[in-house]
């Protein structure tokens, strides 16, 4: 399949692994990237420059195709040293940066200026456009399903991706709740050029995170993520676990006045426990509604595959089938 996705980064199918936490390390990154999508390293999970550049090397050694590195602009006060990593990014010969949080127009005259790609992730059309502005390549239309940070608008997909559709010139991929051959023939309907996938990839062979993990996407479903920090208009949407339940008793006993150091023990710290050591009542870590549609634990290479044979059947089939007036059997609804 062809896209202005594919093209703009040089890739076979139009499918991005979004940035995560203590999950985007080099084996996660490569198994993507040699399956044909977009794998992205998450940059800020190395703690210094240095050991950013590291990991790209390490990467590079598993896959000699294109993958990016993440970088999370985060609403802090004292920043991580943006220039190092973007300087570790370049040397590295990354062509490739998925930016997201605040917006990336401070570093835009240094990524570019290394023929950088930079594709910006964006919960609303304003910050989108805005995007497009400052001279990003392409945005990845962040929905209100999205596992990680929604923003505060919280516009799902169904009307996000048609809206940025109506009102951007660059390509960009919807991000939030995708997971299979209907998310992206439904996403390149409504204007997409592809997907960005978070949650779904977690729960893969490849994945570099503890069983435990894993096994609980498989276990929840679509009624299992709660919103937190809304208070702090930082909004978060996590898996419920024994931790998130204390934060969210937390957060109804300050209400308006609650402060980050408030939930430290619930939000502080907590990747580590969570996707190294398998501690699931930890506290808040990044998931998805979109959990509700995982029921596998494929190698990432069986799971795009699975996604692209899927798409191609739901477009030649079931969707030109309509056209000329065959009748659908119910059995062309599900996949895999
Ligand atoms: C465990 C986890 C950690 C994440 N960490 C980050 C991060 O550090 N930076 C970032 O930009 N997005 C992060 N995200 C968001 C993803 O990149 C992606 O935008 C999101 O997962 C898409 O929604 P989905 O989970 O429904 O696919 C994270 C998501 C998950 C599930």
């Amino acid at each position: 399949m062809k896209t202005a996705i594919t093209e703009l980064f040089g890739i076979q199918h139009p499918i991005i692994q979004g940035g995560m936490h203590y999950v985007g390390f080099a084996e996660m990154a490569a198994a993507v990237s040699n399956a044909g999508g977009l794998g992205i390293i998450t940059g800020l999970t190395q703690k210094t420059p240095e050991l950013l550049a590291r990991e790209i090397a390490r990467c590079r050694d598993m896959t000699d195709k294109p993958f990016g590195v993440n970088l999370t602009f985060l609403p802090t006060l004292s920043d991580p040293p943006y220039p190092e990593y973007i300087a570790a990014i370049r040397e590295g010969g990354i062509k490739a940066v998925e930016t997201a949080g605040r917006s990336p127009e401070a570093y835009m005259p240094a990524l570019k200026a290394a023929g950088i790609k930079v594709i910006h992730k964006c919960t609303s059309v304003r910050h989108s456009l805005k995007a497009e502005k400052i001279g990003c390549d392409a945005v990845s239309v962040d929905g209100f399903e999205c596992g990680g940070h929604p923003g505060e608008d919280d516009i799902p997909n169904m009307i996000l991706l048609p809206r940025a559709a109506d009102e951007l010139k660059i390509p960009f991929v919807a991000s939030g709740g995708m997971a299979d051959g209907r998310s992206l023939v439904g996403a390149l309907a409504m204007g997409a050029s592809g997907m960005n996938m978070g949650t779904r990839f977690v729960a893969t062979k490849e994945a570099p995170v503890h069983d435990n993990v894993k096994q609980a996407l498989v276990k929840a479903t679509e009624l299992d993520t709660v919103l937190v920090m809304r208070a702090l208009r930082n909004t978060e949407r996590v898996l419920r676990n024994k931790g998130v339940d204390e934060l969210l008793e937390i957060e109804r006993e300050k209400g308006a006045s609650l402060k980050i150091d408030d939930i430290l023990d619930q939000v502080a710290g907590v990747y580590p426990k969570v996707m190294v050591d398998g501690q699931m009542d930890a506290g808040a870590w990044s998931c998805g509604m979109v959990v509700g549609l995982i029921r596998d634990i494929p190698t990432v290479k069986e799971l795009i595959d699975r996604i692209m044979s899927e798409a191609e059947t739901i477009i030649r089939q079931r969707l030109t089938g309509f056209l000329d007036g065959k009748v659908q059997t119910d059995k062309a609804r599900a996949v895999a």
